[in-house]
């Protein structure tokens, strides 16, 4: 197949390129480098030592069968002065000369705390992620009523859509409902809890509109949070992805494991007790494979929750705790104050029901092996590491958005 993967530099994006390579996929790559100049924006960097994405290219064509094309260019463009057709975006011209079997956008602004650092980073989220979807999906019709071709696409959002909802989480976009005693068919129900995660629920419902008017053929991926350094392809360095630590980027296995490398107390926020649903990047990868290989009918909207377990913030640290000194770390936990606002302990079963029919039915990875695997590969960093330790503490806070204003975006705002 050919496979075009829009955000292919990224943390999920590199695993997944090399993955259908070695499969035997054609990837064309793009990437307009945005995390990593905004992960600098915040004082940081990726915890592993990434390539650029030109010897990326090399080095993966080198080693697996497939052909890699790269193009940097921002998926999300928008110029209502200059640009009055979808046709007239890079991103339809390159699927419109390239004609992939299926397009996977992972090219969205990803952070929750950094939605929340004040009005600019909402803004831009929101700009960032509406757009690159609204651009890929009028491409897509275009496409498809010019020629025929009824690409496939496949959506990353996340399980954070739904925030915490006393339900079991359904694998759809619709569910019946019983409103002022009335039944009907509504969109299930989200509940974001930051602009970021209600970004990606504009998303689903652009999705989802496209789809009922248009029939847009679409794999929306309700995601956790995913952890690790490794897939079977990240067998050496030169091939490591990503791996972002910061209060601003880190997702909270990966903030543990270099808190624990750095002899610093693992700091789970508020009691602990908030449970979301986690997956390994090889398990992330093999899923995403699957469900490009396997794409739905014509014309379906399939949802798709993307998990193999669940964890409290609290039980994880506990095992980052366990594994940490089992190979002489001194790992300790000290809870500090919850920056965000969110339920502190809460129901929470999001149903799982395709990925099994795909063949992935529970973790292939033990959770603390891959632990192991983290902290090897952090430890080997340790002194680079050292130098951004002020990086992981909480800065940003749910409650008085706005209070940081980083130097980039004053520059930003003088010109
Ligand atoms: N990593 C996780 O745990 C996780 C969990 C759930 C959902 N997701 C979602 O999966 C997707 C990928 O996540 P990730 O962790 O790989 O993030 P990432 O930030 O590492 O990767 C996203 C890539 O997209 C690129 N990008 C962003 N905006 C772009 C634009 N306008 N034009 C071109 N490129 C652009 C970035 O430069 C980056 O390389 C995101 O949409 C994220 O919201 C991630």
């Amino acid at each position: 197949m050919k496979v075009l993967i829009m955000g292919f530099d990224g943390y999920l994006g590199w695993p997944l390129t090399i993955r259908l390579m070695a499969n035997g996929h054609d990837v064309i790559g793009v990437d307009n480098l945005y995390t990593r100049n905004a992960v600098n924006e915040v004082g940081s960097t990726s915890a592993l030592k990434i390539l650029t994405p030109t010897q990326r290219k090399i080095e993966a064509e080198s080693i697996f069968n497939g052909t890699l094309q790269i193009k940097n260019f921002s998926v999300a463009e928008f110029n209502p002065k200059r640009i009055s057709d979808v046709r007239d975006t890079k991103i339809y011209k390159l699927i419109n000369d390239e004609m992939p079997d299926a397009i996977v956008h992972f090219a969205e602004q990803r952070s929750a705390p950094y939605s929340m650092r004040n009005w600019w980073h909402a803004a831009y989220t929101m700009n960032n992620n509406i757009i690159s979807t609204m651009n890929l999906i009028y491409a897509w019709k275009v496409i498809k009523e010019e020629t025929g071709k009824d690409i496939h696409i496949v959506k990353m959002g996340t399980m954070g859509e739904y925030g915490t909802p006393n339900f079991d989480i359904p694998e759809s976009h619709y569910v019946k409902a019983l409103i002022n005693g009335k039944k009907d068919i509504i969109k299930t129900p989200k509940k974001a809890g930051s602009w970021y995660h209600q970004s990606k629920a504009h998303d689903t419902d652009n999705m989802g509109l496209a789809n009922s008017m248009w029939g847009l053929t679409a794999t929306n991926i309700m995601q956790g949070p995913v952890y690790g350094t490794r897939t079977k392809e990240i067998t050496k360095e030169s091939l490591y992805t990503r791996f972002d630590f910061d209060e601003t980027w880190g997702t909270v296995l990966n903030r543990y494991c270099v808190q624990a490398v750095l002899n610093m107390p693992l700091t789970p926020y508020g009691k602990g007790g908030q449970t979301r649903a986690f997956l390994s990047l090889e398990d992330s990868v093999e899923s995403l494979k699957r469900l490009i290989e396997n794409p739905p009918k014509n014309g379906e909207f399939r949802i798709v929750n993307q998990f193999t377990e669940t964890y409290s913030v609290m039980q994880l640290a506990e095992i980052v705790k366990e594994v940490g000194n089992e190979i002489g770390l001194n790992v300790s936990i000290k809870s500090i104050n919850n920056p965000r606002i969110e339920a502190d302990t809460h129901y929470y079963n999001p149903e799982r029901k395709i990925l099994p029919e795909l063949g992935i039915i529970g973790p292939t990875r033990d959770i603390k092996s891959e632990i192991h695997i983290i902290l090897d590969d952090l430890s080997k960093e340790k002194e680079r590491l050292q130098r951004y330790m002020r990086v992981i503490e909480p800065k940003t806070s749910w409650k008085s958005s706005g209070v940081i204003v980083s130097n980039e975006t004053k520059k930003r705002s003088k010109q």
